[in-house]
Formats: structure tokens, C-alpha cells, sequence
């Protein structure tokens, strides 16, 4: 349907799902322009930088594509440079030039070298993660504290390299990937869900500590998904089947699943969402009671 530019648009009392302050807004008080605006930058994240750790990764290069789709620029952080590359070349293939970076999110210095090369940021997603199941009665202290730099201290060193700028200029948004496993112990998961877990409260003391100075952090909390960090228990014959038959919804996620999810909490429409953890597992972390035995009423 054609417009004229400036004409008011129906007087229909339609409402629009939400204004920029949260209250509907009857869409006859706008004007073309203004709804296009909207339109085009309904999550504002146009030209907005977005820095992503682990961006060479399954979820981390989603995220990063996600992110572009939504209009932000990025920087791309990786210690394995060729799979940032990749990251890099599949933004090239959909028009976007993003640095990349090679850093070592464990290392300090690394950290703080990585947060100069990239200038200030609007975005963090502390992603980068490492797996390394193992009983806990024989785990070696220097797997723990390896997998611990990583996972949590690397959260930290980046949130705060990356913060410093959100501080200075009082806006940002930070969104860390933790996992259900925070939520629920698994056997063997040597240190990951201790890890996660302390992600959860690093980003819980984030909001607290700078929400008044316009910064928001939150967690996005994985289910299953299918990535490289995941592949080789993929590869035994049956488990891609008996994981989807455990999620609700009925299949295993992929990274873009989680993606969207990261984008929305980095958005502006996430605006008010300060402290949270939005698990993204298809409904499998509220299967627990599904594990019953009741003669009757089982599947
Ligand atoms: N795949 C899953 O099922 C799943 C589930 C829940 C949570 N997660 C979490 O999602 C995040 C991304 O995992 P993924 O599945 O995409 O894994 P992945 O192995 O595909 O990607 C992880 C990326 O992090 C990078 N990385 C590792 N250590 C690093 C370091 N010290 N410094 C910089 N980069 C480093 C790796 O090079 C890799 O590119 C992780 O935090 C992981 O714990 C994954």
C-alpha cells in the first residue's frame, strides 16, 4: 500500500505490542515516517557496537550473525583466530566487515589489550567457554582452575575491560552465556557447573552494581545445543535422538535458538530486564517430574 510521507496512518485504534517506555502506543498517533523508523530499528541496535567473546565458536558466531542481522556493528574475539576468521568471513558473505581479535579471555592482559583494540563497546556477550567433563573425586586442581579462568574469571576480566567504557559513558548492556547447568548438577561435569553457576551471580552483582549507571546484565542460559563444543557426543549412534525426545519441544536447539534470545536481551526492547537468567532449553529443565514412575499415566 502506498503513502503519502507524513500522513497519519489509519484511525483505527490499532495498538502496537509495546511503546518504547513499555505502555502500548495507538498506532493512528503516528506518523509513516515515525513507524518506519521503528520498523527499521525496532530492537535499536543499529550501528551499535557489539563485542562477543568465543565468536569463533558454535553459539558465538550465531550471535554474532544474529547481531549483524539486527544492525550492530562487531568486533570479534576468539583465541582460535582461524575460527574467528570464519566468523568474520561468514559476516563478509551478508555485507558486514568486523574486526577480529585474538584474545585469551583468561589472561588479564590479553583481556585488556583486546578491550583497547576494540574501543568502547555498547554490547559484551561473554561467551567464550570451555567443556571438561570429569568426576569430581579425581579431578587435577590445575583442570579446575583451568576450566574456571575460563569460564568464570574470563566473565569477569572481559565485564570488567569492556565495563570500563559502559561506566565512562553510562550505557551498555552485557549478556552472558551460563547453561542449565547452573541450575542442576550434572554427574561428571567436573568444574562447568560450578562455573555457571558463579556466571549467574557475576552477572546477578553486574546489575546490581552498575544498573544505576545504565548498564544492564543479563544470562542467557542454554539447554542442549548442537555445536562444536558438543559434536562428539552427537557423533555416538542415537544420542541426537534420545536428546531431542527429552526436550519438549522435540528437538535438540541450534545456536541461532540461543542467538535470538542474546539479541533480545542486548536490545532496547530488553530495556527494563536487569539481573535476569532466561533459560533456553525447549522446556527440558522443567521435565523433572516427567521422571515419576505412575502406573497410568506415563507415556
Ligand atoms: N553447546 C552447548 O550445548 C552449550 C550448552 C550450554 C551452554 N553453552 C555455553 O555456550 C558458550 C559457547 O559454547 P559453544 O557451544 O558455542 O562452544 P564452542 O566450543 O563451539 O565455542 C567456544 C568458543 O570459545 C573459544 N574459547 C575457548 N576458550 C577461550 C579462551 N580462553 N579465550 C577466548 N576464547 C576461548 C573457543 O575457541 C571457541 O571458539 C560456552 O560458554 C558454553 O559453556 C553451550
Amino acid at each position: 500500500m502506498m503513502l503519502e510521507e507524513n500522513v497519519v496512518l489509519s484511525q483505527a485504534p490499532i495498538l502496537t505490542p509495546m511503546g518504547i517506555d513499555g505502555t502500548n502506543v495507538p498506532l493512528q498517533q503516528k506518523t509513516k515516517d515515525a513507524c518506519m523508523t521503528q520498523a527499521v530499528d525496532y530492537l535499536g541496535l543499529t550501528g551499535k557496537v557489539c563485542a562477543v567473546t568465543g565468536a569463533g565458536g558454535g553459539i558465538g558466531r550465531a550471535v554474532s550473525l544474529a547481531m549483524a542481522e539486527a544492525g550492530a556493528r562487531l568486533v570479534l574475539l576468539d583465541r582460535d583466530a582461524d575460527a574467528c576468521a570464519e566468523t568474520a568471513a561468514a559476516l563478509a558473505e551478508i555485507g558486514v566487515e568486523a574486526p577480529c581479535i585474538a584474545c585469551d579471555v583468561s589472561d588479564p592482559s590479553s583481556v585488556t589489550a583486546a578491550a583497547k583494540a576494540a574501543g568502547p563497546c555498547d554490547v559484551l556477550v561473554n561467551n567464550a567457554g570451555l567443556l571438561r567433563p570429569g568426576p569430581i573425586a579425581t579431578l587435577a586442581l590445575e583442570e579446575w582452575n583451568r576450566l574456571l579462568s575460563v569460564n568464570l574469571t574470563g566473565y569477569f576480566l572481559c565485564a570488567q575491560a569492556f565495563g570500563a567504557a559502559m561506566l565512562e559513558r553510562r550505557s551498555g548492556a552485557i549478556v552472558h552465556i551460563a547453561s542449565i547447568a547452573s541450575r542442576f548438577p550434572q554427574g561428571f561435569s567436573g568444574a562447568y557447573s560450578v562455573s555457571k553457576a558463579g556466571v549467574v551471580m557475576l552477572s546477578q552483582q553486574l546489575a546490581l552494581e552498575w544498573g544505576p549507571s545504565g548498564i544492564r546484565s543479563n544470562v542467557v542460559s542454554p539447554g542442549l545445543v548442537r555445536t562444536p563444543m558438543s559434536e562428539a557426543f552427537y557423533q555416538a549412534p542415537g544420542v541426537a535422538e534420545r536428546r531431542a525426545a527429552m526436550v519438549p519441544v522435540g528437538r535438540v536447539a541450534v545456536p541461532k535458538d540461543i542467538a535470538d534470545v542474546v539479541v533480545f536481551l542486548a536490545s532496547a526492547r530488553a530495556g527494563y530486564v536487569n539481573g535476569e537468567d532466561i533459560c533456553t532449553d525447549g522446556g527440558f529443565g522443567r521435565t523433572l517430574m516427567s521422571l515419576v514412575p505412575r502406573p497410568g499415566f506415563e507415556k
